[in-house]
């Protein structure tokens, strides 16, 4: 036998056994042979690296360290799931299925209070793993999730498949964890789902690793099976980790009765769960139902009932939000429910404490509605022992003293300031969010002293940004790194689609879902800000108040100055059809191929760079961004090499021109 060969076969041994142990729960080694056997195969791979294998046990054990997170744009979206809250949501839910699917079969299983991760195999060995992000790009976290013990790091069969699930940290393992934490004098997590959230976003995998992090797989979003039952058992097939608890119900009772049986049992479990996941089995019916823009359509998500805990309703204080909009808070002392400590809880509007009569200094009873965002139900009057004055709402601007006005149906009231700060430093907010500009590493506190110092007080001065890279360096809590990955991010955003823009500049009343539909309609702001109001009340979903808000947003002649400001910094102001092909790896990239590609020409791989609005040059200079190495390259490749710029091999290219079902 060959070293190599043995190197494998140690690696497959050990695998297998991490198999019986992790998954199983079955050990078929004792703790001293599986030891030994590491230990070989540790000296072997430290005498020979050129045969560590991606899949050996050796690589789990972490300390790969990432310099920050890739995005990674999924294949097919990662959705989220529709919510229902009672019997009565469950049979609705079944009823609207019937009228598509006669018969329905249902898989329940439960629901896994963990984040959720897409994982590509190529060639059976793990490839990539990412978190959803936004649903349609996540964060590259490999090196993290490399670490997970029971996940396989190679698969029996050698094929391509993209698998989804949860990862989770158990009951045990937090209790653990927050027991050192304290005895360290840190903060304990909050929960089992943010400690693996907060472990998963580590740069350093010893981090996830120490962490014992584990994974259930539920979903294979492309296959050919029939039956979303058939999904798990292959992927318990190909020893992916699934949770045991998963079963057919053969009709709406049999959920109910799946639903009854583990809200009484669900405290029993070894890890948290925050609801039962029903999904039509038949994979041919889960089609014919489709999608909404954000849920399928075939699965929903029972959430337990919320928990009610008592606190004391310290203070209200009120918040102007970008349009100016006053909502009161409930300041609370601090409770645990649903496994996280509240502070605070929406009141709404004045309307709200009055129907509820929530006066200063009462106990009032607090819910997490869906488990997520806490809610104050009613002051408990039994308690109300003294005497405590009802509620008067304010009647200025909390932050720039404006009397403040009420609006059209009396229930809000509204700063009219435009330049109030607490709106300028709201709009700004809202202008890098997730569905709007998506500037990543602009969070509400970085916006907040940049406004304070006077860098940046409006949209346009976010693009200016770059002319006081010296001055963010100096900045408490920033260096030269996240500064130069703020400014990459913010280039990049130029480059976004028009529905981006149309909703960060925060026309009033259009939303994430608007937006597109106005972009699709108009192509360019420019033709958007022609429009008539009959035009656009003739759009489905847009009615009379949004359109009258649209002309009036574009006849104001400070917003036109900001949108021309825009284009004059090469702020993309056109809609980008999503068939336009965008890849990471590609989109605005300069390439320069060397030496002989075995499997295409130079003429296919550059037509397929253009696809995707990269670039193709000839010579290597500093500008160049990847290098494609072929046989013989020439000497192009050691001036790569010297300028230190990215080199792709054959095997690299072919990976990545597979990935985007180009060869
Ligand atoms: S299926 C397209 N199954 O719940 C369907 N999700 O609220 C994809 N989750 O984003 C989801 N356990 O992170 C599914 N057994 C389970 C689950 C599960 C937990 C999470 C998942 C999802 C979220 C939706």
């Amino acid at each position: 036998m060959t070293i190599q060969e043995k190197i494998k076969e140690l690696v497959d041994k050990l695998n297998q056994a991490n198999y019986e142990y992790y998954v199983k729960d079955n050990p078929t080694l004792t703790d001293n042979e599986f030891d030994s056997l590491l230990n070989e195969l540790i000296k072997l791979e430290e005498q020979y690296p050129e045969y560590i294998l991606s899949y050996s046990p050796t690589q789990k054990v972490g300390g790969e360290v990432v310099d920050s997170f890739d995005k990674v744009v999924h294949k097919t979206p990662m959705f989220s799931l529709s919510n229902v809250f009672n019997e009565e949501e469950v049979r609705n839910f079944d009823a609207k299925v019937r009228k598509i699917v006669p018969n329905p079969t249902y898989v329940c299983e439960l629901k896994i209070d963990g984040l959720a991760v897409s994982l590509e195999y190529v060639n059976g060995i793990l490839y990539r793993a990412a978190t959803r992000g936004d649903g349609t790009t996540g964060e590259n976290i490999t090196h993290n999730v490399k670490t997970i013990k029971s996940l396989p790091l190679k698969l029996k069969s050698s094929i391509d498949l993209e698998v989804r699930g949860e990862i989770y940290m158990s009951k045990k393992t937090l209790a653990k964890l927050n027991e050192e934490r304290i005895k360290n004098n840190e903060e304990p997590l909050q929960n089992a789902r943010n400690a693996a959230a907060g472990s998963i976003r580590q740069l350093d995998s010893k981090i996830a690793e120490s962490r014992n992090l584990d994974i259930f797989l539920y979903h294979v979003p492309n296959t050919n099976l029939k039956t979303h039952y058939e999904t798990i058992e292959l992927l318990r097939d190909n020893n992916f980790p699934t949770n045991p608890n998963i079963t057919i119900c053969n009709n709406v009772d049999e959920v109910m009765q799946y639903i009854e049986n583990w809200t009484k049992k669900r405290d029993s479990l070894p890890y948290d769960i925050d609801g039962i996941v029903i999904k039509v089995n038949n994979l041919n019916d889960q089609k014919l139902l489709g999608y909404t823009a954000k849920y399928p359509k075939w699965a929903t998500a029972y959430k337990f009932p919320a928990t009610e805990v008592y606190t004391k309703l310290e203070n209200i204080v009120c918040t102007v939000g970008r349009t100016g909009l006053i909502t009161p808070n409930a300041v609370l002392s601090p409770i645990k429910i649903a496994g996280s400590t509240v502070k605070r809880a929406t009141l709404h509007n004045a309307q709200y404490i009055k129907d509820k009569d929530l006066r200063i200094g009462d106990i009032v009873s607090v819910r997490k509605a869906g488990d997520v965002i806490p809610e104050v139900v009613e002051p408990i009057l039994s308690r109300r022992t003294e005497k405590l004055a009802p509620y008067q709402m304010i009647t200025i601007c909390p932050i720039c003293h404006t009397k403040l006005v009420p609006s059209p149906t009396n229930i809000d009231l509204y700063c009219p300031n435009n330049s109030c700060e607490a709106r300028n430093i709201n709009s700004l907010i809202h202008f890098v969010s997730r569905n709007a500009m998506n500037i990543d590493g602009l969070g509400d506190k970085i916006i907040e002293d940049f406004y304070n110092l006077k860098i940046v007080t409006n949209i346009v001065d976010i693009y200016y940004l770059k002319d006081h890279k010296e001055d963010l360096i100096e900045l408490e809590g920033y260096g030269e790194k996240s500064v130069n990955k703020l400014l990459d991010n913010i280039e990049e955003s130029k480059h976004n689609s028009l529905e981006r823009l149309l909703f960060g500049l925060g026309i009033n009343g259009i939303g994430a879902k608007n937006a597109k539909i106005l972009a699709k309609r108009y192509k360019d702001i420019d033709n958007l800000s022609n429009a008539t109001i009959e035009e656009l009340q003739d759009i489905k979903d847009i009615g009379k108040v949004l359109a009258e808000n649209i002309v009036n947003y574009f006849s104001l002649e400070k917003n036109i100055n900001i949108i021309n400001k825009l284009k004059e910094l090469n702020i993309n102001t056109k809609y980008i059809s999503e068939d336009t092909k965008v890849n990471e790896l590609i989109t605005n990239k300069k390439f320069v191929i060397t030496g002989t590609i075995s499997f295409m020409t130079r003429d296919e791989i550059k037509k397929i760079i253009e696809k995707y609005d990269g670039e193709c040059v000839e010579s290597v200079s500093k500008k160049t961004d990847v290098v494609i190495l072929g046989e013989n390259p020439g000497s192009k490749y050691e001036k790569a090499q010297k300028l230190n710029i990215t080199i792709w091999d054959e095997n690299t290219l072919k990976n990545i021109l597979e990935d985007l079902n180009e060869i």
